[in-house]
This record gives structure tokens, C-alpha cells and sequence, in this order.
């Protein structure tokens, strides 16, 4: 039974991130829609002994999370470098949202650079909208699943696992990533992704 197809993407030329870097990271994506597909099917067939296969039923049930953002999470992160680099405008909603949040798109800009994207370890800075509250989010998610804000949309992500920068980069690159995201991120993508959140 499968449930994920994985989607196509057009990345341009990026400032920073190779082509190749792009290539791979996207064979990575590709492997969380295998998965998540493997994980369904999986579990169709350990269903017919559910009691005996009870063990590795509860395990792909705990897997399933981590498959599953993976899809998602680079979803959004691989659209959001589609079209080339474009910037906010003062008029978008977006950033007047950002703004009332934050007290100042920079602010909240140069907080997200420099301090959700350098968090130690694997995982993805974010920008979420809460629609509950209808407000704005920055935090962090551990791996593709671990601190993800239920009921909240993920309308930026930037991937910090070592895959999306390591080979362009080395380790202690990983700010000059950050700065070269942002400079080749389709904000015009990010607006939209804020605007369908909204509802
Ligand atoms: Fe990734």
C-alpha cells in the first residue's frame, strides 16, 4: 500500500550549496518517502499475526513519526529554494506579522540565525503559524519529529542536519550555511506557505 510520492523539485543555482550537496540531500528525501511507504506495507503484513509481531509493530508505530516529518520537513525546505532568491516585501503580511511578534523582522531574523539555527546537534530551526493563537513561532525540532508544535504549521524550515551543509562547508561552516540559506531563500514561497496556513 503506498501511501507517499515523493515530488519533484527545480533548485536553481544556489550562493554556497552545491549542485551535488542538492542532488544527494534529495536521495535522502526520497529515502523518508521510501520509508514511510515501507513502514505502511511493513505493518499490512505484520498485522496477520499481530500478538506474535507485536514488538516490531510498536516499533515501526514509533518510527513512523521520524519517517514521516523527514518527508515533510524537506518538503518544505527544498520549495522554499525553488524560483530563485526573493525577498520580503514591507507590504506582506508576513513580515507585518513578524514584525507585531518580534518587534523587528531583523531582530527576529538575526535570533533565528543566530540562535535557533546554531542549536547543537541534528535537526531544523523553524518558523511555525499557530493558528490557535494566531501568532508566530521559533523553535527547534531534534531529528525530523522530536519537538515538533502540534497543531502548528511549518512555513519555514532550515535543515541543520550535517547531510544539507558538511560537504560544502566542513563543521565549522555551519554559519556561512545559515547566511547563504537565507540569501538564496524564495521568501515569495514562504509568504504562501504562511497565507494557507492561515486558512
Ligand atoms: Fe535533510
Amino acid at each position: 500500500m503506498k501511501q507517499f510520492t515523493a515530488k519533484e523539485f527545480k533548485i536553481p543555482a544556489l550562493k554556497g550549496i552545491s549542485a551535488k550537496t542538492i542532488e544527494e540531500h534529495l536521495k535522502l528525501y526520497q529515502g523518508y518517502v521510501k520509508n514511510a511507504n515501507g513502514i505502511y506495507e511493513k505493518m499490512d503484513t505484520y498485522a496477520a499475526d499481530a500478538p506474535g509481531n507485536a514488538y516490531a509493530l510498536n516499533e515501526f508505530l514509533r518510527r513512523f513519526s521520524f519517517e514521516y516529518n523527514g518527508i515533510r520537513n524537506h518538503e518544505v525546505y527544498f520549495g522554499s529554494l525553488e524560483g530563485g532568491p526573493k525577498q520580503l516585501s514591507d507590504k506582506s503580511s508576513l513580515k507585518k506579522k513578524i514584525s507585531e511578534t518580534w518587534s523587528s523582522f531583523d531582530g527576529w531574523l538575526a535570533g533565528f540565525k543566530n540562535f535557533a539555527a546554531t542549536i547543537r546537534g541534528i535537526g531544523w530551526a523553524v518558523l511555525w503559524y499557530d493558528p490557535k493563537a494566531d501568532t508566530l513561532h521559533t523553535s527547534w525540532i531534534d531529528e525530523q519529529h522530536l519537538g515538533v508544535l502540534n497543531g502548528c504549521t511549518m512555513i519555514l524550515g532550515l535543515d541543520m542536519w550535517e547531510h544539507s551543509y558538511v560537504a560544502d562547508y566542513q563543521p565549522s561552516g555551519k554559519k556561512q550555511y545559515v547566511e547563504d540559506f537565507f540569501a538564496n531563500l524564495n521568501w515569495g514561497v514562504i509568504e504562501e506557505n504562511f497565507k494557507k496556513a492561515q486558512g
